[in-house]
């Protein structure tokens, strides 16, 4: 697990992707999707700062988030304090009740990295799904984003915070050996005092991108029913999200 989300890498976090992701519109999607499928309770996995969290708590939502990092939830916490959030890990928890909804957002699957974390993943959120449950997630597409990061070795973003500008520059490794498309991501984050450049962190993290049909399998395996697969351009990256249904 990466330990970018942890300490004041968590407050950084927040800033820079409220500056590039537009989480009304993410709310929008997710519920358009948690709606048609008649789901009133949901968990959101990879819930991070709570972005997702304010806009169901504003609606009056039965929501609650999970999210493996303490110094994340933290933050959620101050923003949602009607909120339920639990410390958690994906691959293994259980809920006190099932729910309607399981929804892993802001491609938090690419924290997946072996097929074992992906399929106990899959049987975690099989168990706590109701009957006719409903599992959303987003990962993001290898066939599109290993060209991406071969083209664009380095790819920047920047932000301000506090009226401190941040600049993150990534590099993704494509020329390893790993196993299963699996990415060495170094994130160097820097501050503009005065002018001048100063890193404050250097981050490093092994992720994972997924093909189509390999996510298809998964589901397969764990008993899921594919409803509905969308192709979705993020900030930066292009993704899919899948809706399934638990199958009995
Ligand atoms: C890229 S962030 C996305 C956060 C949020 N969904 C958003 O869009 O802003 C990924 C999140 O996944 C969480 N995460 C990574 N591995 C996890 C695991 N095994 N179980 C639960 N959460 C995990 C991280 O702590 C982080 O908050």
């Amino acid at each position: 697990m990466a330990n970018l989300y942890d300490g004041k890498m968590a407050a950084i976090y927040d800033a820079m992707y409220q500056t590039f992701v537009n989480y009304d519109e993410e709310y929008t999607f997710y519920n358009n999707l948690i709606q048609k499928n008649n789901a009133s309770t949901v968990l959101e996995i990879g819930s991070g700062t709570g972005n997702l969290a304010r806009r169901f708590q504003e609606n009056n939502q039965n929501y609650q988030g999970l999210d493996y990092s303490e110094d994340m939830i933290e933050i959620a916490r101050k923003r949602n304090k009607n909120s339920s959030f639990i410390q958690g890990d994906m691959r293994d928890f259980k809920l006190k009740e099932p729910v309607d909804a399981v929804i892993i957002t802001g491609r938090s699957t690419s924290y997946l990295i072996t097929n074992d974390d992906i399929n106990k993943t899959f049987e975690s959120v099989y168990k706590n799904l109701t009957k006719e449950g409903v599992i959303i997630f987003d990962f993001i597409d290898a066939n599109r984003f290993i060209p991406f990061t071969k083209e664009n070795p380095i790819i920047i973003h920047e932000a301000v915070y506090e009226n401190i500008n941040y600049i993150r520059e990534s590099h993704w490794d494509t020329n390893n050996s790993l196993e299963n498309f699996m990415l060495e991501w170094t994130a160097k984050y820097y501050a503009i005092n005065n002018n001048k450049k100063e890193i404050i962190e250097n981050d490093f993290s092994t992720v994972r991108v997924f093909t189509l049909n390999e996510m298809e399998l998964f589901l397969y395996l764990n008993n899921f029913e594919i409803l509905q697969t969308i192709d979705r351009k993020t900030y930066a990256y292009d993704t899919y999200v899948i809706v399934a249904r638990k199958k009995y």
